[in-house]
């Protein structure tokens, strides 16, 4: 199957480019290269995977690209993810995040691909889980607490007027906290990446506030699983991909210095950050009952893989 992948050189979009290339398709990567490295493509690339480096403002070239690799499905990753940059400038980020959605539609459109799987974050639409019965489920309120979360949110919307107006068929992975190699510090579980670099150089994590932030960790390779399954599938509207569980910040940094067999990697603690949700988890059954979707791998096999790639 002939696949487009935008954010294809990125942290989670390479692991896909990996997964789909090992599956035979035909993928073609569309990345401006911002905070994705096209080293994170080397194998693919070699295995016959095509990288076009373009920004996805750029609507006519990227309805060229889009004419020429004629494809199935559009797995659509690109994105600005750096929370604090939407905080600072929030039209930069929707100039991206939403404008740059429509012309991914527009190119699905024109080109007539069957699917448009979109990755949204169950991590930043759904605000401050305190309060609120964890793990949230998809029709708990929407309140970002940042313009990514309402950036995404709102490219969501767009894909269902698109799926009304067009009869263009699209799904939006709300994803939780993502982990594993390749990851990058700005991304949403940056926390992870931080982390295991500062084992590895043997030095202390700094921890915000009590440490007693939640996050539902999710890894890469679990996420990987559900975007294919979310391409095979028909349904529509948005689902959340994560483990329903929530692990603070204390008990990471507990869970690192076990498996890193080190003395001393004990946390120094700074103070709170403005804007940060205190907890979060996203409930994952719609996953499981209508993409046959679970997370499989435990956050200590998980973060045991992350350390042995830093
Ligand atoms: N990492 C997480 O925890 C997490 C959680 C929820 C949702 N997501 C979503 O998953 C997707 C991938 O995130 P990631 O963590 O792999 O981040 P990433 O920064 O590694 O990947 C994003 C990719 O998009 C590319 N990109 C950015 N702006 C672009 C533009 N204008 N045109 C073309 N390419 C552009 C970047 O170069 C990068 O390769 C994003 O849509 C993000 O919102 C991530």
């Amino acid at each position: 199957m002939d696949c487009l992948v935008t954010g294809g050189a990125g942290f989670i979009g390479s692991h896909l480019v990996d997964g789909l290339v090992a599956r035979g398709d035909g993928v073609t990567v569309v990345d401006d290269i911002s905070t994705g490295r096209i080293e994170n493509l080397d194998a693919s690339l070699e295995a016959g995977a095509r990288l076009v480096e373009l920004d996805i403002r750029a609507r006519d070239n990227l309805l060229e690209v889009a004419q020429e690799a004629k494809p199935e499905i559009i797995f659509h990753l690109a994105a600005q993810i750096d929370v604090r940059k939407s905080v600072a400038d929030a039209a930069f980020d929707a100039s991206i995040n939403v404008g740059g959605t429509a012309n991914v539609l527009d190119a699905a459109r024109a080109t007539g691909a069957r699917r448009v799987v979109f990755t949204s974050t169950g991590g930043a639409v759904y605000g401050e889980g305190e309060g609120q019965k964890l793990p949230l489920p998809e029709d708990a309120p929407i309140a970002p607490m940042a313009p990514y979360g309402q950036s995404k949110f709102a490219a969501e919307g767009y894909l269902g007027l698109y799926e009304r107006l067009f009869g263009l068929s699209s799904v939006s992975l709300r994803l939780g906290n993502v982990y594993g190699p390749r990851q990058d510090p700005l991304g949403e579980a940056g926390v992870i990446a931080i982390f295991c670099g500062l084992l590895r150089a043997g030095e202390s994590p700094t921890v915000f506030g009590d440490g007693a932030q939640t996050r539902d960790y999710i890894y890469v390779g679990d996420v990987v699983e559900a975007l294919l399954a979310a391409a095979g599938s028909a349904i529509s509207g948005p689902v959340n991909v994560g483990t329903g569980r929530e692990t603070d910040v204390l008990e990471l940094v507990a869970q690192l210095r076990a498996l890193g067999g080190v003395n001393g990697f004990e946390p120094k603690l700074a103070p709170p950050r403005t804007g940060e949700v205190q907890r979060i988890s996203i409930d994952p059954s719609r996953a499981a009952r209508e993409l046959g979707w679970q997370a499989k791998t435990s956050l200590d096999d998980g973060l045991d893989l992350t350390l042995a790639s830093v």
